[in-house]
């Protein structure tokens, strides 16, 4: 008798907590929580709800890590709380906003927004985000090792560093604006600082100098140091491209041929210009007066001059035995 009423309560309980559910609805909470932050600069972190028309705020909390820093909650005076592990600027925040000012880089972290309903659900969501407060280098990122003159054919060997920044600046090489490719380039561990706690960053390049990595005669190379999207600078390096000084003898030092044997191999320019270099010394022979046709009359002198000397012999035979002849 009594256990169907039981079971007629039960069901519109069942029901109200369901309905009570699906009016409660906190929806869409989102949080802005930037990836990164230049060091001393404020970072504004923000919360995104929405509520239903009868439903009110009861409390938004942000915290960082596990640790509470922050509490807004309308129907208390003040509304406002602010705890001492992150410092926070109060008249900058609300119940959506927050502002952090003054960033160390200890800041760094994960960050929650925790939004809470009011009574009867106190329907409550987190959400976080990753900041990352980052410390720049304090200088342009430095170019070492480089020459201001390669040929075709030579080594082009040298450093990128980027000091003292958190996290560690990433580094590119770029010749002629063109990104090197990946097994040009060396990358050293950063190097980090056990005072400071900050980076070092060091990127090496290693190539071969072509002559079409030349443009009109000059080679650009430019290291860029990047941290998130917080931070870029580059620095750049002209090369000018050595050639051999063929036409300028007076002032050449006496190495010209060595060095034109060695272009020669990586320039398609250069035979000719050996050419031109043997013909103007003497080393080759004109190729409009074949050397048999002067061969041929080198021939011909010495025919006639064995010729006249036999002349000469024959009269000076008959000389002598005439005279010879005389005598006796
Ligand atoms: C909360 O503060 C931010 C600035 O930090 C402001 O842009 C926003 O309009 C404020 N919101 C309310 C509801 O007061
Ligand atoms: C962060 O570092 C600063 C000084 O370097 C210090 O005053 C502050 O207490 C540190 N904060 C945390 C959360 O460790
Ligand atoms: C580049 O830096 C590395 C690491 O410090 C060093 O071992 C190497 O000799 C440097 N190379 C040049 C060309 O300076
Ligand atoms: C360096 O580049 C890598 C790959 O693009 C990226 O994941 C990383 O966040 C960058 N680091 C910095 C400090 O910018």
């Amino acid at each position: 008798m009594w256990l169907p009423v039981v079971m007629d309560l039960r069901l519109p309980i069942l029901c109200l907590l369901i309905v009570a559910e699906m009016s409660l609805c906190l929806r869409n909470v989102r949080v802005t929580v930037p990836t990164a932050v230049r060091k001393g600069e404020s970072a504004h972190l923000f919360c995104y709800y929405e509520l239903e028309d009868k439903e009110r705020l009861y409390s938004i909390k942000w915290y960082k890590g596990k640790r509470e820093f922050y509490r807004y909650t309308p129907q208390e005076n003040p509304s406002m709380k602010v705890f001492n592990s992150v410092d926070v600027e109060r008249s900058l925040s609300n119940q959506s906003h927050v502002v952090i000012k003054a960033l160390e880089t200890n800041v760094s972290g994960k960050y929650s927004c925790e939004v809470s309903a009011d009574a009867p659900s106190f329907h409550t969501m987190i959400v976080s985000g990753d900041m990352e407060v980052i410390e720049p280098p304090p200088e342009k990122p430095s170019i070492t090792g480089l020459q201001s003159r390669y040929r075709p054919g030579d080594i082009l060997r040298g450093n990128c560093t980027s000091i003292n920044s958190k996290p560690p600046a990433n580094l590119t090489w770029t010749i002629n604006d063109v990104p090197i490719i990946q097994q040009y380039i060396k990358q050293y561990r950063p190097i980090k600082d056990t005072h400071t706690g900050l980076d070092t960053s060091i990127l090496g390049i290693n190539i071969l100098v072509a002559h079409a990595h030349f443009i009109k005669g000059k080679l650009k190379i430019k290291c860029q140091a990047t941290i998130q999207q917080i931070y870029a600078e580059s620095s750049e390096w002209y090369v000018e491209e050595d050639r051999p000084r063929i036409l300028a003898t007076g002032s050449s030092s006496g190495h010209n041929l060595n060095q034109l044997y060695q272009n020669s191999v990586y320039d398609g320019e250069i035979p000719d210009q050996t050419d031109m270099y043997l013909q103007m010394n003497g080393y080759k022979a004109d190729k409009t007066s074949p050397s048999s046709s002067s061969a041929a009359k080198q021939v011909g002198a010495y025919v006639k001059l064995g010729w006249i000397a036999f002349y000469i012999c024959t009269i000076c035979s008959v000389l002598l035995y005439s005279l010879r002849v005389g005598i006796s």
